[in-house]
């Protein structure tokens, strides 16, 4: 049966009072997409943001940061209203600049999402908790001298460890980059608040629990790594529990025609 608790239970976004029937939706919906698609669908995917978002997106120096914001969000407005009803442009979404974006009324169903872009990718996690994914595919070079600067001594040792190579060492730079990144932004509080304030656990498809320094922003989050196609390494944040993923490799033509059709039957 359906039961009252406040939601969420941090505060990414304003906390308002939401029924939630954990039974409902316990999975965590991982879309991942190329970027680097036909100019017609690129288009069309473009025609689905806001007037705000569009003039938003006109603002990136650089064309690649551009399409892939403008496809991340397309795609993202399409997967809340498969999920929540209504047509991709309707989806309400905050746009505080630097803050988590999040849906701007609480859901029928609770509904947290992020997105993530990096060389021609982008991954989408939508999940009924806070959630926050990161995909990174170039390690930098100084692998090391980063991890000295970013991480804590217990990561900075695994990127020891790891360094056979420099091709390892990235690796393994990555592994705690991505996660460390996705419980930043499951937690809405972005990059430069603290690093070094937690832990992140071995890399792992399972969730394993972060480890927090007395920053309490970062208590009750786990974390897990994902398969997201060669040459890109990805993990996925949650408040609370360990949650099954189901992760899907969709295409932006697809995601077009299956919202098309949903918009007929409306
Ligand atoms: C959020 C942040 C971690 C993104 O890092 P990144 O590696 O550049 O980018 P990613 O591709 O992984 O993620 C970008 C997406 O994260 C989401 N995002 C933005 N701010 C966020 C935040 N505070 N928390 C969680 N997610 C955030 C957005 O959806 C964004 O994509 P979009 O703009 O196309 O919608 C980083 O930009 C940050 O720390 N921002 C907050 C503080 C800030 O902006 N400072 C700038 C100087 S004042």
């Amino acid at each position: 049966m359906a039961r009252r608790k406040p939601w969420p239970p941090t505060a990414p976004c304003k906390p308002n009072i939401w029924v939630y029937d954990p039974s409902l939706m316990n999975l965590v919906a991982i879309t991942l997409l190329r970027t680097d698609v036909p100019a017609d669908v690129f288009d069309r995917m473009a025609d689905i943001l806001t007037e705000s978002e569009r003039t938003r997106a006109q603002r990136y120096r650089q064309e690649a940061d551009r399409r892939r914001h403008i496809i991340g969000r397309a795609a993202l407005r399409i997967l809340l209203s498969e999920r929540l009803g209504g047509t991709p442009q309707g989806i309400a979404l905050t746009s505080r600049p630097h803050d988590k974006p999040c849906l701007a009324e609480p859901p029928a169903i609770p509904t947290h999402f992020n997105v993530s872009h990096a060389g021609e990718r982008v991954a989408i996690a939508v999940a009924s908790v806070p959630v926050g994914i990161d995909i990174e595919r170039d390690a930098p070079p100084d692998a090391a001298a980063m991890a000295q600067a970013w991480f804590t001594p217990t990561e900075r040792m695994r990127v020891d460890e790891a360094a056979t190579d420099a091709d390892s060492a990235g690796q393994a730079f990555l592994d705690i980059w991505t996660a460390k990144e996705a419980v930043l932004k499951a937690s809405g509080v972005g990059m430069a608040a603290g690093m070094r304030g937690f832990t992140v656990p071995p890399a792992s498809p399972r969730f394993g629990p972060t480890r927090t320094h007395g920053d309490t922003r970062f208590d009750g989050y786990v974390v897990a790594h994902f398969e997201a196609l060669t040459d890109y390494r990805a993990a996925v944040a949650l408040y609370g529990a360990a949650r099954p993923l189901r992760i899907t490799l969709a295409n932006a033509d697809t995601l077009l025609a299956d919202a098309a059709v949903r918009s007929v039957r409306h």
